[in-house]
């Protein structure tokens, strides 16, 4: 029998960076800041991750593109190897994004693309724990409670477990 099924998720939007908390407002501007270093000259779209571990530590990305352009990273899974390789056992408990066009911060937030909206998933799955996700832009900044709720019905190892051997 059709069954019509529908999901649907909160999240918070502000006016003004002032209405943040300490701690997210210092994540955002460690995005902001790092994205200066993205290597993005095919793009010219520069964009600054950071992650905030469980100890309170914060581990940076950008978007590093390549001339095969595959090959190039964005700012978040960039952001989110480094934790993982240097800080392993560090869980990261909130992300923030900003990015640059040629005419500054963009307006409105930017979104994570859907790799990396897989990758944040993967790193909730693994560490059973809700990644914050917080999207600056100059107009608008976002507050998204947890990554998954980026990618419903997401492929996750809960499925891999259920495909017949
Ligand atoms: N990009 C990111 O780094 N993060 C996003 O959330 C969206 C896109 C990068 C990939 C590419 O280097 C450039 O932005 C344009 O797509």
């Amino acid at each position: 029998m059709l069954q019509g099924k529908s999901i649907s998720f909160s999240y918070k939007e502000f006016d003004n960076v002032k209405e943040l908390d300490q701690s997210d407002l210092e994540l955002l501007n460690s995005a902001i800041l790092i994205a200066a270093n993205a290597y993005a000259p095919y793009s010219q779209f520069k964009v600054g991750a950071a992650l905030r571990l469980e100890s309170g530590e914060i581990v940076t990305g950008t978007n590093v593109e390549n001339a095969a352009f595959p090959s190039g990273i964005c700012a978040e899974r960039s952001a989110l190897s480094n934790a993982s390789s240097n800080y392993p056992g560090d869980k990261p408990v909130a992300l923030a994004i900003a990015a640059f066009s040629g005419k500054g911060l963009t307006p409105e937030p930017v979104s994570p693309c859907g790799n990396c909206r897989q990758v944040i998933a993967e790193e909730e799955y693994r560490n059973r724990m809700k990644i914050r996700i917080i999207l600056g832009g100059k107009r608008k900044i976002r507050i998204i409670e947890k990554g998954g709720d980026l990618l419903p019905l997401q492929f996750n190892n809960d499925t891999l477990k259920i495909i017949p051997q």
